[in-house]
């Protein structure tokens, strides 16, 4: 059963296990991830085996500079740079093209690579003492909700490994913002707290627009109908007044929306910890981070 760790000891333990080529659970600002040093392929493929997640995925590497992004990139846009400058440390990842050679595994065997400069001490301490970037997708199983407390990560990954750092509950609540640089209009692949308004006016002074969202099928792997999804049936009403007065309980997503995302998955592994069969969910407005948690609330709802 995976152990629960804090502190400066509980860092040194963690960076010992990655340089030993153990996955371990680590606190971010967006989620906990499950880590493998980059260097380090057999650990890389543990991150595979543990989630269950089919290898062709790509995964992102978390840096704790800015610079470190350098070694990673191929080239590196004007419009990449501006949005790092400003969103990083922050919720905020950029697809550019790899530097050759970046592991296959991080790549999913493409020629682009996802990275992140997260704003949590704790990761940045692990990745700064490790000497080596991380690769990190969220600490649960592959279509899960993601974990947003180091206990949640002990209730999925707990078997299957040793440590998880303990970093207090995350601030942002949901996944990083993914925006893809290497086309020639940048295109959000993932909604998260860095908001599209956001991002379309750090990209305009660079004279760049946001490419306008084809729908069908995402250019980011993995990137599932169904996904952050509980057991527990989600029923989405625009208001309040259509939600029926059935005794089921209500989640109401539409007030204050900073906090709506930092509980959602608390919220919704609330619901499958009570063997809740259906539950009602109050939206919130399109706009601002009410995109990002739409986009969860209505892949959670998505039937198998
Ligand atoms: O907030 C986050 O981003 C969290 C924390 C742990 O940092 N990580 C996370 O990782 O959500 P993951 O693996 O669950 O989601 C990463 C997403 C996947 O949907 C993947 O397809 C996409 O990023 N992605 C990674 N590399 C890509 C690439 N080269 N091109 C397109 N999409 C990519
Ligand atoms: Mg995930």
């Amino acid at each position: 059963m995976a152990r629960i760790v804090s502190g400066d000891s509980g860092t040194r333990e963690v960076v010992a296990a990655l340089r030993s080529g153990q996955v371990v659970g680590l606190p971010t600002e967006t989620v906990y991830g499950l880590a493998a040093d980059i260097r380090n392929d057999a650990a890389l493929l543990k991150i595979f085996t543990v989630k269950r997640r089919p290898v062709t995925h790509p995964l992102i590497i978390h840096i704790a500079r800015p610079e470190e992004l350098e070694d990673i990139a191929l080239e590196i846009s004007p419009v990449c740079h501006a949005l790092v400058d400003i969103c990083w440390p922050g919720p905020l990842t950029v697809i550019i093209r790899a530097a050759p050679h970046v592991s296959r595994l991080c790549t999913g065997g493409r020629d682009t690579v996802a990275v992140r400069l997260p704003a949590h001490s704790s990761a940045q301490n692990v990745i700064r003492q490790l000497g080596s970037p991380v690769a990190a997708p969220s600490a649960n199983r592959f279509g899960d909700v993601s974990p947003t407390t180091a206990l949640h990560v002990v209730d999925d990954l707990g078997d299957d490994i040793n440590l998880v750092l303990d970093g207090g509950s995350c601030e942002v609540g949901i996944e990083s913002t993914i925006v893809d640089c290497t086309t020639a209009k940048p295109e959000i692949l993932r909604h998260g707290a860095i908001t599209p308004e956001a991002i379309e006016q750090i990209i305009s002074t660079c004279d760049a627009a946001l490419a306008t969202r084809v729908s069908g099928t995402s250019r980011a792997p993995g990137m599932l109908d169904r996904h952050y999804a509980p057991k527990t049936q989600l029923v989405l009403h625009e208001r309040e007044a259509k939600v029926p007065q059935d005794g089921a309980p209500v989640l109401h997503c539409d007030g204050d929306l900073v906090e709506v995302a930092r509980t959602l998955y608390d919220q919704l592994r609330g619901l499958d910890a009570r063997n809740i069969s259906l539950a009602h969910v109050v939206m919130p407005p399109s706009g601002g981070l009410g995109f990002a948690i739409r986009d969860r609330l209505i892949k959670a709802a998505t039937g198998l």
